[in-house]
């Protein structure tokens, strides 16, 4: 750390709550105490369509310990589709007899221990009327609309005649390409704790956006200030988290109707279905090109599955139909409404696929032309939207082929494909571009600063293991002129100041602005007080000239410790701070503790667009006679303006290179077309790599100042490593084996 105590942005700070954490004393949602909880085991569904007869509960209610179970049949009318941000809750739950899913919320029993609540959970009979479902693609029976059916606003790039062009083209190449449902698999699971106090009710919840209780508020009837979420540690969100979900309102109804808390936590494979997920994908791409690689003609059409009653999609087409300088493009998104619970957010939600499918196909494109990937994506390169002009804010994704090329040792692949071997493997060497849209929000911030150089930051935002602890306090700490060990953060409590959703990546650039402003308001009123003093070093300053630093208040003629300068105000103040970007609605903040958050920058801005850019290069080495994969080499170099917490962000990016590859090569939630089911919804089947399958991974900053998006200069890192990956692995595989694999993951069976 630069002088020893003062903690810089951009130090490599190590994790705040790292302590508490490794020690055990930090307390998830589920670690809560309760006074006499009772526990709840939910009750899912056995079919994926139809309708319940009746239950036969006679087993279930002798079990000792058994107090009750809500069903459809005696919650009728007090159960109501609760409103989500993002679409985010699952289908319906004891709303009626209908199924729409399997696994879908059927019954919560409410028992004196876990063990009664489980055991009486599975003597639950269920009568069905059961009606064949549609799985998904290549199921018969599924609603394909088009996204103009249900949102003629949305916009699709489009530029010129991109089938007249595509057909001109001396180069051309025209692919499918698939993805497959996944889930976001925390380690924590998807728990809920509800307890009520004189109307009140306090909700410990693992979640990504505190402020997602206004839905259970509507859902309730009442003022969302009387519910009160607590968060302050969460074991993994990755979309999963981040919003209000019928289940919460469920248990908060068990514990109104006993006037006893409930707690529930559900079962790992429970959560493949009554949360969201990543839905499977599938791609038409074409791409053409003059003989010089300049590309002149892009068009990509993507379908994505959801559920009979949702509407909801990604959309990536917005990524990448202005990803490089095309001369023309059309894009088309379609959805596929099938018998499956709802999807969601799932890290890089609408990148990951997409640009899958775009980085894959100008791997292709570069085949076909004789040319280097990465002399490709130069020459195509885009530093305004090539559909209406407006500038990326910042663009240094060639910078970032350079230094992950240089890195990497790029310059040595021979491209013939099977031109490198190792005896029995097959080498390969691959690359990609990344990207994701830099976000920015609203925040509002408390921070109290004590004379014994001690300050206290609090704020209703997350930490879902992401850094924003140490984002926070790093931010403060800077400002403030402290190390970071003198910076406590609360977080995670709705009760404190409005905080951002930890989603989008925008956290780091609104809490770290929000922060910034609040100690601005501190350094203000210290500077104020210190130069009306009579006596002194900065009396008769210019307040503005003062600085907050290690040593104290600073001004031109000297100095004064933090000990007087705050001991003259009473030896605390406190201030209260926030931030909304330009381009917010009116009553941003407001807005966010309601549980409608609004982003500024990435598609959003009005004069602009706004990305953070990295290129991924990749080897695999596949065996020759098995087909066996390995990836022993990952390096990434990215370009996302200012770095607050370099340990944090390193995290943050090497664990998104490993969940490209698990991406590539790995994950995938396999369904059973004829029940509508996923089948491998546990942690022994559905694969994600582990420590074997991960050798060397190279992350590399590439320094990069942005001015337009926020005054700091941040974009987020949070789920720009994972994306490209899998197309980076893809094209080293045909490298290495001169197959073309266009479906993930990429498996032995697809190799020999
Ligand atoms: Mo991220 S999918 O916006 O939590």
């Amino acid at each position: 750390m630069a002088d020893g105590h003062h903690t810089r942005i951009g130090d490599a700070a190590p994790r705040h709550e790292g302590r508490v954490k490794v020690t055990g004393e930090a307390r998830y949602p589920s670690d809560m105490p309760l006074h006499n909880p009772a526990y709840a085991w939910l009750v899912t569904s056995a079919i994926a369509r139809g309708r319940i007869k009746s239950f036969r509960l006679d087993a279930a209610r002798a079990v000792p310990g058994f107090i009750d179970i809500l069903t459809f049949q005696n919650t009728q009318g007090q159960v109501k589709t609760l409103p989500a941000f993002g679409g985010g809750s699952s289908t319906l739950t004891l709303e009626s007899d209908q199924v729409q899913h399997d696994g879908q919320i059927i019954g919560v029993v409410l028992a004196d221990s876990l063990e009664a609540a489980r055991e009486a959970a599975y003597k639950v009979g269920v009568d069905y009327e059961a009606q064949t479902p549609t799985a998904g693609f290549d199921s018969p029976g599924g609603t394909l609309k088009a996204v103009t059916d249900f949102n003629p606003k949305y916009h699709l790039p489009t530029k010129g005649d991109a089938a007249a062009a595509f057909a001109a083209a001396p180069v051309k190449i025209a692919a499918d390409y698939e993805t497959p449902t996944q889930h976001h698999n925390a380690m924590e699971l998807f728990t809920v704790s509800c307890e009520w106090t004189d109307g009140k009710l306090t909700v410990h919840e693992p979640s990504q956006y505190i402020h997602s209780r206004a839905g259970l508020a509507a859902f309730f009837g009442m003022d969302q200030n009387d519910i009160r979420v607590v968060s302050r540690y969460v074991g993994g969100g990755f979309g999963g988290k981040s919003s209000g979900t019928q289940r919460t309102a469920l248990i908060a109804l068990a514990a109104k109707r006993l006037k006893r808390p409930v707690k529930l936590v559900a079962t790992r494979d429970q959560g493949y279905t009554i949360n969201t997920y990543r839905a499977e994908t599938r791609h038409h791409v074409k791409i053409a090109a003059g003989r010089d690689g300049k590309i002149q003609a892009f068009i990509h059409e993507g379908t994505e599955v959801t559920s009979r009653p949702s509407n909801y999609m990604v959309g990536g087409v917005q990524t990448t139909g202005i990803f490089y300088d095309y001369g023309a493009v059309a894009t088309k998104v379609s959805i596929l409404q099938a018998d499956r619970n709802t999807p969601g957010f799932m890290r890089s939600p609408a990148q990951v696929p997409y640009m899958f499918a775009l980085e894959s196909a100008m791997d292709e494109l570069a085949y076909a032309l004789n040319m280097d990937p990465v002399q490709l994506r130069r020459i195509n390169d885009a530093q305004v939207n090539p559909i209406n002009g407006k500038p990326y804010s910042s663009r240094h994704l060639n910078t970032c082929f350079e230094q992950a090329a240089k890195a990497f040792g790029w310059a040595a692949r021979n491209p013939e494909p099977r031109s490198m071997r190792d005896g029995d493997w097959l080498i390969g060497w691959g690359c990609a571009s990344t990207c994701y849209p830099s976000h920015v929000g609203a925040s509002g911030m408390r921070i109290t600063l004590t004379s014994d150089g001690t300050a206290k930051v609090q704020v209703a935002f997350i930490d879902i293991g992401q850094g924003s602890y140490t984002l926070v306090a790093q931010t403060a700490a800077d400002r403030l002129g402290l190390p970071i060990s003198k910076v406590a953060v609360e977080m995670g409590d709705s009760n404190l100041p409005p905080g951002s959703i930890a989603g989008g990546s925008n956290g780091a650039a609104t809490s770290a602005m929000a922060v910034a402003n609040t100690c601005e308001i501190l350094r203000d009123r210290l500077a104020q007080a210190a130069v009306k003093a009579n006596a002194g070093p900065l009396a008769g300053a210019d307040p503005a000239a003062l600085t907050l630093t290690a040593a104290g208040l600073t001004g031109p003629r000297g100095s004064e410790s933090l000990k007087t300068a705050v001991g003259r105000l009473g030896g605390i103040i406190e201030a209260t701070g926030e931030y909304a970007p330009p381009g917010s609605p009116p009553g941003a903040i407001q807005r966010l503790a309601m549980g409608i958050p609004s982003f500024a920058g990435g598609h959003n801005a009005k004069d602009y667009v706004s990305y953070a850019f990295g290129a991924q290069f990749v080897e695999v080495r596949v065996h020759a006679r098995t087909g066996e994969i390995r990836a022993p080499r990952l390096v990434g170099a990215f370009a996302a303006g200012t770095i607050v917490s370099k340990t944090m962000a390193h995290s943050q990016l090497m664990g998104g290179l490993i969940w490209g590859l698990s991406s590539a090569l790995h994950e995938a939630t396999e369904i059973d077309h004829r029940a509508a089911r996923y089948t491998n919804d546990n942690f022994a089947d559905y694969l994600i790599p582990v420590n074997a399958d991960v050798r060397d991974v190279q992350v590399i900053f590439v320094p990069e100042q942005e001015t337009m998006l926020n005054p700091m200069g941040i974009k987020g890192i949070g789920e720009l490593g994972n994306v490209g990956v899998n197309a980076a692995v893809a094209n080293a595989v045909f490298h290495a084996t001169g197959k073309r694999i266009r479906r993930l993951p990429i498996r032995i069976e697809d190799l020999i």
